[in-house]
């Protein structure tokens, strides 16, 4: 296995934010700055919403109900004022269509993107499913949908001198910790927690590689990867098994608040001389909770020839051939 950067990093080092890690209390005015963010009609991807709105960006939220937008849109408007800047256009990252028409209209409404935050996800899919495209559902709705999307978006972020943030989980690290090239779709012993991990690996490999893209072509895109923790959301709680349910409802009083969990996406889209080949997300109890700093990276999430081939396979399967 060939590997760039740093092995297991500083995660417990010196926070550079400071001892409390970094609050929005960083962010200056982003009047003037759009932001486009999937999944964030409730959890993390509202929260990151809200704070980025409380400093006067316009956000576009790019999410798959309509009703479920109409309520966190009117939530928002409530707190903010009628006038907030904030509106939905409709994605279901599980059909590549839907995300090539969302794509379409984000080209036609924002000219100038500050960052696309990839924040949408589902977990635990109890029993294995297949997106319309044909891959399980985890992996097509975490990262498929997100590579089609980034390289749809890719040519008007980079005319932006924006950003792409790559939302994954602490996930990537438990289980197999590898992407099954030869069962993608997990046809053989499907499990729902092999599904994410794998599903989140792809997305933090897919970010790390197209920071390296990004360098090797001399572009001016700051490319981003985080984890929000353990963090009090909707996820693990729709299609998931009774087991896992009750497990959850156990255990999330002691997870973080969803607006803690939105600070590290808020961080990599926002604050100024962030790093490569970094993971930010909360850094105290094995990074689920905590001041927002640098997290422990580990080296399979860095593996330049697998990342390689995940991005070959993906463009494949997405039918968008796309490199900065
Ligand atoms: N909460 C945690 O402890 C935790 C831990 C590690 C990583 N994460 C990551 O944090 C991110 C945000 O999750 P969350 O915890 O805030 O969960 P959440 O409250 O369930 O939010 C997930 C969002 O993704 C949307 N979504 C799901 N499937 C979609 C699809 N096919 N197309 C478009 N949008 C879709 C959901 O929409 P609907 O409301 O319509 O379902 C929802 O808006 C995810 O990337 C997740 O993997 C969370």
């Amino acid at each position: 296995m060939r590997l760039v950067g740093e092995t297991e990093p500083m995660s417990h080092n010196r926070n550079p934010f400071g001892a409390k890690g970094w609050t929005p209390d960083r962010i200056g005015s982003l009047a003037g700055d759009t932001f486009v963010i999937t999944g964030a009609n409730s959890g993390v991807g509202f929260e990151a919403t809200r704070a980025l709105l409380a400093k006067g960006a316009k956000v576009v939220m790019l999410n798959r109900s309509a009703e479920k937008s109409a309520t966190a849109i009117a939530e928002l408007k409530k707190e903010f004022s009628v006038d907030a800047p904030v509106s939905f256009v409709r994605m279901d990252l599980a059909v590549l269509e839907s995300v090539r028409e969302a794509a379409a209209e984000i080209l036609e409404q924002v000219p100038s993107v500050a960052a696309l935050i990839c924040n949408a996800a589902i977990s635990q899919t109890p029993t294995r499913k297949l997106t319309v495209d044909g891959f399980e559902s985890q992996i097509g709705v975490n990262h498929m949908g997100h590579f089609l999307l980034c390289g749809l978006l890719y040519d008007r972020i980079e005319t932006s001198g924006g950003r792409i943030v790559m939302v994954g989980s602490i996930a990537y690290k438990m289980g197999k910790r590898k992407i099954h090239f030869d069962d993608l779709n997990f046809d053989e012993d499907y499990s729902p927690w092999d599904a994410y991990n794998q599903s989140k690996l792809a997305q933090m490999m897919f970010g790390y590689e197209l920071q390296r893209r990004v360098v090797a072509a001399g572009k001016d895109v700051v490319v981003q990867v985080c984890h929000p923790g353990a963090s009090r959301t909707n996820l693990i709680s729709g299609d998931v098994s009774a087991l896992s349910k009750v497990l959850v409802r156990l255990i999330k009083p002691f997870f973080q608040s969803a607006e803690r969990g939105s600070w590290p996406e808020v961080l990599c889209a926002t604050e100024a001389g962030v790093k490569s080949t970094t993971l930010y997300g909360p850094t105290k109890r094995a990074d689920t909770a905590g001041p927002v700093g640098e997290c422990a990276l580990a080296d399979h999430a860095l593996d330049v020839e697998a990342a390689a081939r995940l991005w070959e396979v993906s463009a494949n399967k997405t039918g968008l051939a796309w490199s900065p």
